[in-house]
């Protein structure tokens, strides 16, 4: 009887794993491989935070009442919002999809939700669905179309206080209720075939004793059963949970952590990874916020992503009246010219297994490794030609740099050794490309 018991508890036991263990479907793993094709994705923080242009968190960081804050979704008309341009804007730059807040910590809706009337079409004057509207035009352009949304909450009763926000009544706090908010939210998102949801906030409850139960393989498992291709993942700083289909990290490239929010010490070998950065300081719009990274910084930014085998989730704060930051605009023309000429050392390529160089990075295709100068003053040099030395052991068809051949040797010993003329003063990728 004990040894029959003991077989029942360890059927039981396996089937409970085997239940619990998330097997992506084809179409899935198909959406993750869509995802590592084109590098380039533009992150989008846009919600009422951006009438007072000051950060996405300003009705913590300003303190503000939930009741004065909420006021500015009646003042939320965001006259010269052109999805089509937007879109149009995005897909000049190279970019392969878009990434928008539906919903952010504010708990305002984007979109229009069934689940609320906090939203754009119920509470602000302008009653166009911006989520939808956007929707359809990257789509239309060709982008996939991904979705941020809080699991946190500064304003709604039932979601409980964690670290952040202000004013909360801890005696409406019900999760449970909340819960089946979120999963109502999700199901209208996921009608309009989102490639990704992009969850953020779960650090709002970070080492509580007992852990915060947030229910999070129950939210995956629930989302891949209404579309099994949808693409889960979560901003919590940590190693994958079950049921995630990407790995993402905040402000740094996976393996550094300079912003100390990306201090996820196990990435992920099989998962597609992301890195959200910003193109100036904030996420949502910051009026004085004119700290810009140069067009020269973002092509950097995103070749060392694809070198590690990473998307970069480029950040634009769009402004209350539905425009695009003009410098932002002005770094997107930047990066579609680079994108123009180069986007095929990144889209489509990965890491290659050659490390980081003082001077620069490689990516590859398969067929081609493509080294990256980025940083010309740094490598070995005698004022006119420079010379390149990476670990090298695959056969080497030729190398050239634009129209150039390029001299090269390679060694027993597994290196290759190509000399290259100095690059122009301000250059800010110098491309050489090893044929295989
Ligand atoms: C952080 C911030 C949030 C922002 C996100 C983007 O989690 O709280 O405002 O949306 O990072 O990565």
């Amino acid at each position: 009887m004990k040894k029959l018991i003991l077989v029942v508890a360890l059927l039981l036991s396996a089937f409970q794993i085997d239940a619990q263990s998330y097997k992506p479907s084809e179409s899935n793993l198909e959406a993750r491989k869509a995802f590592t094709q084109k590098r380039l994705g533009i992150f989008l923080h846009w919600g009422i935070y951006s009438t007072y242009a000051q950060g996405e968190w300003y009705l913590t960081t300003g303190k503000l009442q939930p009741e004065a804050y909420m006021q500015a979704a009646g003042g939320f008309y965001p006259a010269k919002f052109d999805a089509q341009a937007w879109a149009r804007a995005f897909k000049d730059a190279g970019a392969g999809y878009v990434t928008l807040t539906s919903r952010h910590h504010d708990g305002f809706s984007m979109w229009d939700t069934a689940a609320t009337d906090f939203d754009i079409m119920d509470a602000t004057p302008f009653k166009r669905d911006v989520l939808k509207e956007l929707t359809e035009a990257v789509q239309a352009n060709g982008m996939a179309m991904q979705y941020y949304y809080s699991l946190l909450d500064w304003i709604r009763p039932d979601y409980p206080k964690g670290q952040s926000g202000v004013w909360k009544d801890p005696s409406k706090a019900d999760y449970n209720h909340y819960f089946e908010f979120e999963k109502a939210q999700i199901r209208e998102l996921m009608a309009l075939h989102p490639r990704a949801l992009w969850f953020d906030g779960i650090w709002d409850h970070e080492d509580e004793t007992p852990a915060f139960p947030w229910r999070m393989e129950e939210l995956y498992a629930y989302i891949h059963s209404i579309d099994p291709a949808c693409l889960v993942g979560n901003n919590h700083h940590r190693a994958v949970l079950e049921g995630e289909d990407f790995q993402m990290f905040e402000q740094d490239l996976p393996g550094e952590n300079t912003a100390g929010m990306s201090g996820a010490s196990v990435i992920s070998a099989t998962l597609p990874l992301e890195t959200c950065a910003t193109m100036n300081n904030v996420w949502g719009y910051r009026i004085w916020d004119q700290n810009y990274k140069s067009v020269g910084q973002l092509v950097s930014l995103l070749v060392r992503a694809t070198s590690k085998g990473a998307n970069l989730l480029l950040n634009i704060g769009p402004m209350a009246n539905g425009e695009l930051p003009a410098t932002a605009l002005e770094r997107l023309k930047g990066l579609g010219a680079w994108m123009k000429e180069n986007g095929h050392t990144v889209d489509g390529c990965s890491a290659t297994g050659i490390p980081e160089q003082p001077w620069g990075v490689a990516t590859g295709d398969g067929s081609h490794v493509y080294l990256h100068v980025l940083q010309p003053s740094r490598m070995p040099s005698n004022g006119v030609s420079a010379i390149l030395t990476v670990p090298f052991s695959q056969k080497v068809k030729a190398v050239t740099c634009g129209d150039e051949k390029l001299p090269w040797k390679a060694s027993k010993d597994g290196f290759v050794t190509i000399t290259l003329p100095m690059p122009k003063p301000g250059a800010i990728d110098t491309i050489v490309t090893i044929g295989l």
